[in-house]
């Protein structure tokens, strides 16, 4: 609900939990005067004090009160006597960088308006959210400036936007537009960011902030493996059940910085949007600007919370299409089973093999096209290798679908390699500056996005292909960073718009593409998980979560991707041992849990198992064919990091809290253990739980008090070896 308060002059926002409130100061300032537990009501004058400071400048001769810099602020503004880091920067004709956001006028609609061209998360009807729109005029450079905030009515969440529109009758260039900013009160926090590597995304770090600045940021042209775009602001006692915590995340997949900034007085200002570094928008007289969505969550019951909280938001309202609700196939992918040295025939053996078992999909992976034998040639040729394939992609996947699996397909589709048809034609297609000898990553260049011929060849080019063989699955992959920003399309002034031009380049292919083919489940991949982010997740409803599949490493991994992401947005494969990745063996049993943690599916040779083991999987099969009833969409309740310890687990409660699914992993073995207590959570004290493997009845008070006991495994001392266990329940009253 949003309301504006006119006597005491502020908007007040609430969730079902929160509150978030804004002022207006001095009749023309947004002031930030509140975001927590939810009030019901508060005193302006109570809620902050704008000291005037010794060298905080006044930006009033007649009332000399009070500076910017101490004001805790909505959007704010350079140049005005706040020295901490603005959200938008504005340069005049003259070069004039000063800025001053005043406030004009509000208006409050029901439900969420789209912003076009640009992911976003969405309503299906209008009473779920609202959405206050606060227009506001930048003396200085003249343009409008329009905040936009949706709170949503079911949720604690609260998704934030700016619009830029120049109505000044000159040009106008922004040097930053960030998409939300906070000022917090003095205080102790720690942030919380999910940092990584190739084969190592997404591991949670947490640190306690000091004067200055802290930031999370991406500068390679892609979310990253690197850092995701996401941080949370803890209050120093916050953890995982308990605490204030405060989470930012951008619906986007380019340049971000998300930055947490202590001043002199301990007052932290947190920012998030596309970085401003190699970014700038000219907006010439009647152009606008719509800012990437930030989506703002505050938990006051800890991480959990906060995480339940992203996850039922981008499960039900980020992600569209066909396959939101819709089960996933269980599926088997090539890649790890043949890399580029297949077959028609092995790719028929193993899909045969995979039907026995159960499986229920048949991917081909990298290799299927233009001449490509490996890594070097033919990305941009997505006709099909007939050395490979003699009866073509269509007659590989009429087969396949003969065997009764459902075919899918990689592609590439930003890509090119030098050597290729594509680029012998259209050698400028490539981003590149000319003169310099562009820079390669794993041999191949990117296509220019942000110039609209070269989008529409790829959405006619991957369409066709899409149209001519019965293809259920696509996975779009993208394996290298950007280089040279530039394109050849794009006047002088307007070179930094580049990064940002490709992003809305993609996101219209991708739109074009997706919508087209409803159908089809759509899985984006960056080198494993390094496009995992929110603006993905609103075209393809789930991601390979990391080219690590080994066991172990997954479960950090897994661990540090469900901060903000849902149990249906990971990809997650059992593959072989010893692990290609990292040369680690580790159960079946074990790997097999770690999958169903995610989108379940296999990443081997499936002809090389053992009868047992073949039996193991088909049994495994069956097992994750009644969890993705239910675990995909479940509340996930992290009960041990692997982070803070050597064991790790996770328990996925039905929407209905009917059945839960519980695994717990020990990662590194502790010596002479005798037993352990794995402590539940989210349950119903009173009710009863029946553990289907046992058959043994627990009260829901007992699981989460005592806890379920966990004894060693064989070995005298313990077994040291990496291991699972698993273990589904079901109410019985
Ligand atoms: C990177 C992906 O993450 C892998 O799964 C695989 O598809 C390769 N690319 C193929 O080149």
């Amino acid at each position: 609900m949003i309301l504006f308060d006119e006597k005491n002059r502020l908007f007040h926002m609430t969730t079902p939990h929160t509150s978030y409130i804004i002022g207006i100061e001095k009749e023309k300032y947004l002031t930030h005067l509140y975001w927590g537990r939810k009030l019901a009501s508060i005193r302006p004058d109570n809620a902050y004090v704008s000291g005037n400071m010794s060298f905080s400048p006044n930006p009033d001769r007649e009332d000399k009160s009070y500076s910017l810099d101490t004001m805790p602020q909505e959007y704010p503004s350079a140049c005005r006597s706040d020295f901490r880091g603005p959200a938008y920067g504005a340069e005049r004709e003259d070069g004039c960088l000063a800025g001053e956001l005043l406030y004009e006028g509000y208006e409050i609609v029901r439900g969420k308006p789209e912003l076009s061209g640009l992911p976003a998360t969405y309503t299906e009807e209008d009473s779920e959210a609202q959405t206050l729109f606060l227009s506001c005029r930048d003396r200085i450079s003249g343009l409008k400036v329009i905040l936009s905030f949706t709170v949503f009515t079911g949720l604690d969440a609260i998704a934030r936007s700016v619009r830029f529109e120049n109505h000044t009758g000159k040009t106008v260039t922004l040097d930053r537009a960030l998409s939300a900013s906070v000022d917090f009160p003095a205080q102790a926090y720690d942030l919380l960011t999910l940092p990584g590597a190739w084969a190592r995304e997404r591991h949670v770090e947490r640190t306690a902030l000091r004067s200055g600045c802290a930031a999370a940021e991406s500068r390679r042209g892609a979310s990253s493996h690197q850092q995701n775009p996401f941080m949370a602001l803890m209050e120093r006692d916050a953890g995982e059940d308990h605490g204030n915590v405060y989470g930012f995340s951008l619906v986007y997949s380019g340049n971000f910085i998300a930055s947490a900034e202590v001043d002199s007085c301990g007052g932290v200002r947190a920012q998030i949007g596309i970085h401003p570094q190699m970014f700038s928008w000219q907006l010439a007289d009647g152009e606008s600007f719509q800012t990437p969505e930030a989506v703002l969550v505050f938990s006051g019951d800890g991480l959990g919370e906060m995480s339940r909280t992203y996850h039922r938001l981008y499960r039900t309202r980020l992600c569209r299409g066909t396959y939101r609700d819709q089960k996933r196939p269980i599926l088997v992918n090539n890649w790890e089973a043949t890399y580029f040295q297949f077959t028609e025939e092995k790719i028929l053996e193993i899909a045969e093999e995979a039907k026995r078992l159960g499986i229920e999909l048949m991917v081909l992976d990298d290799g299927w096209f233009g001449k490509r034998d490996d890594d070097h040639t033919s990305l941009g040729d997505w006709v099909e290798y007939r050395e490979k394939l003699p009866h073509g992609l269509k007659g590989l996947a009429e087969r396949v679908r003969e065997k009764g699996l459902a075919f899918g397909l990689w592609f590439e589709p930003e890509m090119i390699s030098v050597d290729s048809d594509l680029y012998r034609a259209h050698p400028d297609w490539a981003i590149q500056i000319p003169g310099i000898v562009p820079c390669e990553g794993r041999n191949q260049l990117i296509l220019d996005l942000s110039r609209t011929e070269i989008c529409d060849y790829i959405i006619q080019t991957i369409n066709h292909v899409l149209d001519h063989a019965p293809i259920s699955y696509v996975k779009w992959d993208m394996n290298r960073h950007m280089t040279e920003y530039y394109s050849p399309s794009l006047p002088a002034g307007r070179q930094r718009e580049f990064g940002h031009r490709y992003m809305l380049g993609l996101y219209r292919v991708m739109e074009a593409i997706t919508s087209a083919h409803p159908d089809i489940l759509f899985e984006s991949c960056s080198g494993g998980g390094g496009r995992f982010d929110p603006g993905m997740l609103y075209y393809m409803p789930q991601t390979w979560t990391s080219d690590d599949t080994d066991a172990v490493e997954r479960i950090y991994i897994q661990y540090g991707t469900s901060m903000v992401y849902p149990v249906s947005a990971m990809g997650a494969h059992v593959s072989a041992v010893p692990n290609h990745q990292t040369g680690r063996t580790t159960p079946l049993s074990m790997r097999a849990d770690v999958a169903m943690s995610g989108n379940f599916g296999y990443e081997l040779d499936l002809t090389k198992f053992t009868e047992e083991e073949k039996e193991e999987v088909k049994k495994q099969v069956a097992v994750y064919k009644e969890l993705r009833e239910f675990v995909p969409s479940a509340d996930l309740y992290r009960l041990k990091s692997p982070f803070e310890g050597d064991d790790a687990s996770f328990l996925f409660l039905s929407q209905d809290k009917k059945r839960f699914f519980l695994t717990y992993f020990q990662i590194r073995g502790a010596v002479t253990y005798h037993v352990r207590h794995l402590k539940l959570k989210g349950l119903e004290e009173e009710a009863y739980y029946r553990c289907e493997e046992t058959g043994i009845a627990y009260s829901g008070a007992e699981l989460m008090y005592v806890g379920l006991r966990i004894d060693k495994n064989e070995g005298s001392c313990g077994f040291l070896e990496a291991y699972s266990r698993s273990w589904r329940f079901t109410r019985i009253g």
